[in-house]
């Protein structure tokens, strides 16, 4: 139990919570509830595609996104999530997620009816709406920050104050540096009030008190009204932090998981339609968790962010080899078949290298070399490297970096287009081409990260502004270039050639009954160990196969050596079939379907 000493009490406020929301809660959206009760495995369904992009970068406001959509319909895109929209602190926000106010939607992209348009503009077409929820910390000028600062006890409680060093030294001997450049330590001094406060991320983001129910039911109020604007799945932002015990690392603690799960409860009871996702960015044997368990008791996020399989790829991508690849992936636990990943190639965060020792041993590698060399070859400092991005929060003590990059950027295509290389640019779109192949083949929702579907490169302007240039992820956050949009419609140019691409996955995706989220997921290795093969059965509807070259030599793969029966081609990623054999030259692929 999470609030022993007041359970009554907070279940009482909790249950007021809930009918107000059941009362304010717009019968459209009572009519989705009812749907989706009647259809759970909505967001598991292989037509589903999402696409993931800050509202103001996409298109300056929350009404101007309505007139994207037929935009997104041609993508194939069935569930937008939109990056944080919730009025944030001025200045540096940490992209939004350094949230001032729950209630109002940032002015400068409109209001919280603006939002429930959108919602309903997107249910119209079919489409969802996900957003994101920052539960872990509020912004130090939300106005619950504001009172405890100035001395107000019952917000004081919301938040985590020390007076002296004492604890803080404490809990700093096992915490983790989140930002160790920008932002070092766990805890910021707070001049006026004479205390340290909890702040994991940037100073300005001060964590929120979860062992106080007071905290569960301002939040459990937040969420709801969230919900009843229409929004089909709220992104749960760094969740493993929620809860603090001396001595440990502070992450994915047992009570993170029940407070999940009591949300979860209370989302099923006055929104069901609306689903968790969460982000968790942490190894796989603590990520599975937060996809629950079979028994519904302990159902707790649908989605959760396949992070190994993201690192994966790019490892992938800069080694040649697959193996690395199948023998952690054949590591990552089954999920419950009520739950799926969303799979990714590229989001607005950097890419940290969640490559265990252990896995880098399974291939004879040194873990901290194989990270060391992935941050050289991703920042283009490796003398064979493609690629151009930029190491992110270098950590001296620890020797560890993560890399920044637009997705394009660190797949060739930069560099090609600065050497005028059409070879290359041509290898670097299939380097693109075969690690979001990979993402929409895995099963669950794969995202397409706004502006890869045209091939955006790096963008440096954040440098010129003070709330940005400290963060280099801001360079692969780049602003929507409606001219550049525009030339998907001229044949040879590398924007028609990436978009078609993008959207001839989602359509063959879409064919792929055997991709539906419950499908299990297995590797069943290769002879060689530059291939990747895939295989996804679900047990009524079919199984289905991917085939994948990461090398720089043709393979030649026995088609029966995948097990399926009677299998079809449904997309030839430049592979080519004969009688019973696949050809695959360096970096194709192909998907077969056995229905
Ligand atoms: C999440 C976001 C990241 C942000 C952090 C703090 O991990 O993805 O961008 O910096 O949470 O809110
Ligand atoms: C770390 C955190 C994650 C956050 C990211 C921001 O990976 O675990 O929550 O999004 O840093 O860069």
């Amino acid at each position: 139990m999470l609030y022993p000493a007041a359970a009554e009490e907070t279940w009482e406020r909790l249950n007021t919570v809930i009918d107000h929301a059941v009362a304010a809660r717009p019968a459209c959206l009572q009519a989705r509830d009812l749907m989706r009760e009647a259809e759970p495995d909505w967001f598991q369904r292989p037509d589903m595609v999402g696409y993931v992009a800050y509202a103001d970068r996409l298109a300056g406001t929350l009404r101007k996104v309505g007139d994207h959509l037929d935009y997104l319909a041609e993508l194939g895109v069935t569930y937008l999530h939109l990056m944080p929209l919730l009025r944030s602190r001025e200045g540096e926000n940490d992209g939004g997620y350094a949230v001032a106010s729950y209630d109002e939607v940032e002015p400068r992209l409109g209001t919280m009816a603006d939002l429930a348009a959108l919602a309903a503009q997107l249910h119209e077409r079919d489409m969802n709406l996900c957003i994101d929820l920052v539960l872990n910390h509020t912004a130090a000028e939300h106005p619950w920050a504001v009172a405890a600062r100035a001395g107000h006890p019952t917000y004081r409680r919301f938040y985590f104050f020390f007076p002296d060093r004492t604890l803080p030294d404490r809990y700093e001997q096992t915490l983790r540096e989140v930002f160790p450049t920008f932002a070092p330590g766990n805890f910021t001094w707070l001049e006026d009030a004479q205390q340290w406060a909890w702040t994991t991320f940037n100073e300005f983001q001060w964590d929120l008190d979860w062992s106080n129910p007071d905290v569960f039911v301002a939040m459990a109020e937040v969420m709801l009204n969230l919900a009843n604007q229409g929004v089909d799945a709220v992104r749960l932002d760094a969740v493993p932090f929620m809860w603090k015990r001396e001595g440990t690392d502070c992450e994915n603690l047992p009570e993170v998981h029940e407070l999940l799960r009591a949300l979860r409860a209370l989302m099923a009871i006055a929104a069901p339609a609306t689903i968790f996702k969460a982000e968790a960015i942490v190894p796989p044997d603590q990520l599975t968790p937060y996809l629950g368990s079979g028994d519904p008791e302990h159902h707790e996020c649908e989605l959760a962010y396949h992070n190994q399989l993201m690192v994966l790829l790019w490892s992938s991508l800069a080694t040649g080899e697959a193996q690395m690849m199948t023998n952690s992936l054949r590591r990552v636990a089954a999920i419950p078949s009520h739950a799926s990943w969303v799979t990714y190639v590229r989001c607005h965060d950097d890419i940290g290298w969640a490559i265990t020792d252990e896995a880098a041993a399974s291939m004879g590698w040194n873990g901290f070399d194989h990270r060391n060399f992935l941050n050289r070859f991703y920042s283009g400092e490796f003398p064979t490297s493609f690629a151009r991005g930029e190491v992110f929060q270098f950590n001296p003590e620890t020797g560890d970096g993560r890399i920044s990059g637009s997705a394009a950027s660190l797949c060739g295509i930069e560099l090609a287009l600065a050497d005028n290389d059409p070879t290359h640019l041509d290898i670097a779109c299939r380097r693109l081409e075969l690690v979001y192949a990979v993402a929409y083949a895995f099963g669950g929702i794969p995202l397409l990260y706004m502006g890869d579907e045209l091939g955006l490169r790096n963008d440096h302007t954040y440098l010129a502004d003070p709330a940005h240039r400290d963060d280099n992820r801001w360079m692969h956050r780049p602003v929507m270039d409606w001219s550049v949009a525009e030339r998907r419609r001229t044949p040879g140019t590398i924007e028609a050639r990436l978009f078609e691409m993008f959207a001839g996955l989602a359509r063959d995706r879409a064919k792929c009954e055997a991709l539906h989220g419950a499908g299990r997921v297995e590797l069943p290795g290769s002879a060689d160990p530059h291939v990747l093969s895939l295989v996804r059965r679900h047990p009524h509807r079919g199984s289905f196969a991917m085939i994948a070259n990461f090398g720089a030599a043709t393979v030649a793969v026995s088609i029966a050596s995948l097990g399926l029966e009677r299998a079809r081609l449904v997309r030839s990623g430049g592979a080519s079939v004969d009688a019973d054999t696949m050809v695959l030259p360096p970096l194709a692929y192909a998907w077969l379907s056995a229905e």
